[in-house]
């Protein structure tokens, strides 16, 4: 039977994380996949975490199941969190998930059971694994205009048009905050819009949410998705703890969904987890709530959390001015404009080639680079590679 099969594509972003593991090169820089790195290049165990796991270990009596949809109380932590104090607690239904992408696969499982017509819009460009888990579950999907190559913002008014040609029930996939791959956001007012197309075109919005923190910080990221929240009746939030909690690995995610009659949502989210693993993977998860609900150890995260950010932005920085002064001119600037881990630079795929290939520095194909990659000493490295490529 097995001879049937097919090679499947390689992902992109994992063939370039197992590539530059190869790489025998001391001086190369990985600015691949979306890891956040320390000025020493480490991935380091967050403090509050490496606190959590230390209790837990210490308290923890028993490894039994949980419930099949996750424990309540890190439903409760997350959409406190992600929706703020005053959230709809009689509207949502959620279910743990292995990370943010299992939680995007559950939203997608979800759309297929209501409404197996529907068409899922996707903005140009996106993720490149959403669409091909679009495509493995065969969901018929669109593309809606996100990114202005030109200016390196977001298309607004393409973004508009192409929204407004979604048929009623279609549902739009949305990066609550620092777009990957291209860095460019939305501001609220533009939130505010979209908001008032998705309801006068009956459209589900379904936010991926995987940098809560990354951006503006934890509350003005979340800004977005609370106000397609409070505006729309049906949302899905498909949400990750990877990135904000360092906790890649483990697998913590949570899948939203608010709206329409609570109880059959809440038993299908848990029905699908059925289906799919069972019961989610619990220890990460566990983490994420002892942190989100001792003050302590918030505040700790919190505040490492806002260094990071700090950090990140400080690199956005120093890169735009480095490259403003080896070119002479602005055209770089939106690094330091955009939010997030990433940016994507504008470079063709030859010269993102060459970048690897002569000076060891590694970015998705697309030209994205991870901004977390860079440290003090790879900015200028990175800065000059990019002014000799002609860029
Ligand atoms: C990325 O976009 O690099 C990250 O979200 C990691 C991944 O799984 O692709």
């Amino acid at each position: 039977m097995f001879e049937s099969l097919k090679p499947q594509p390689a992902d992109k972003i994992l063939a370039l994380m197992q590539m530059y593991r190869e790489d025998p090169r001391s001086e190369k820089i990985d600015l691949g996949v979306g890891v956040y790195k320390d000025a020493e290049g480490n991935t380091p165990i967050m403090r509050a975490v490496k606190a959590a796991e230390k209790r837990l270990w210490e308290e923890e009596r028993t490894k039994t199941y949980t419930s099949l949809a996750g424990e309540p109380a890190f439903h409760a932590a997350m959409a406190e969190l992600i929706l703020g104090g005053g959230y709809p607690v009689d509207r949502l239904a959620a279910i743990a998930t292995p990370g943010g992408t299992g939680a995007v696969r559950q939203a997608v499982e979800m759309v297929k059971l209501a409404a197996p017509g529907a068409t899922i819009w996707l903005p140009d460009p996106t993720w490149p694994n959403h669409l091909s888990i679009l495509n493995y579950l065969g969901v018929k999907t669109e593309t809606y205009r996100y990114f202005d190559e030109a200016t390196r913002g977001v298309d607004f008014d393409g973004m508009l048009a192409d929204l407004g040609e979604a048929a009623a029930g279609d549902v739009v996939l949305l990066h609550g905050c620092c777009h990957n791959p291209t860095g460019a956001n939305l501001n609220l007012v533009q939130w505010g819009e979209v908001a008032s197309v998705l309801e006068e075109g009956g459209l589900l919005p379904l936010i991926d949410l995987a940098y809560q923190g990354f951006g503006d910080g934890l509350e003005a990221d979340a800004a977005g998705t609370r106000l397609i929240t409070a505006r729309l009746p049906e949302v899905m939030i498909a949400a990750s703890c990877s990135k904000n909690f360092g906790l890649y690995r483990e697998r913590v995610g949570i899948l939203m969904a608010l709206g329409g009659n609570r109880a059959v949502t809440q038993g299908t989210l848990a029905f699908l987890n059925r289906q799919n693993y069972s019961f989610p993977p619990d220890h990460g998860a566990r983490l994420v709530t002892m942190i989100l609900t001792d003050p302590a150890l918030r505040a700790d995260w919190q505040a490492e959390l806002e260094e990071m950010r700090q950090s990140m932005l400080g690199l956005r920085e120093s890169l735009a001015t480095e490259l403003r002064r080896l070119t002479g001119s602005d055209r770089f600037g939106f690094i330091a404009e955009h939010r997030g881990m990433f940016s994507r630079l504008g470079a063709t795929p030859a010269q993102v080639e060459k970048l690897r290939t002569e000076h060891g520095i590694y970015m998705v194909g697309d030209s994205r680079l991870n901004i977390a990659g860079l440290n003090a000493k790879t900015v200028p490295i990175l800065a000059k590679a990019i002014a000799d490529a002609g860029i």
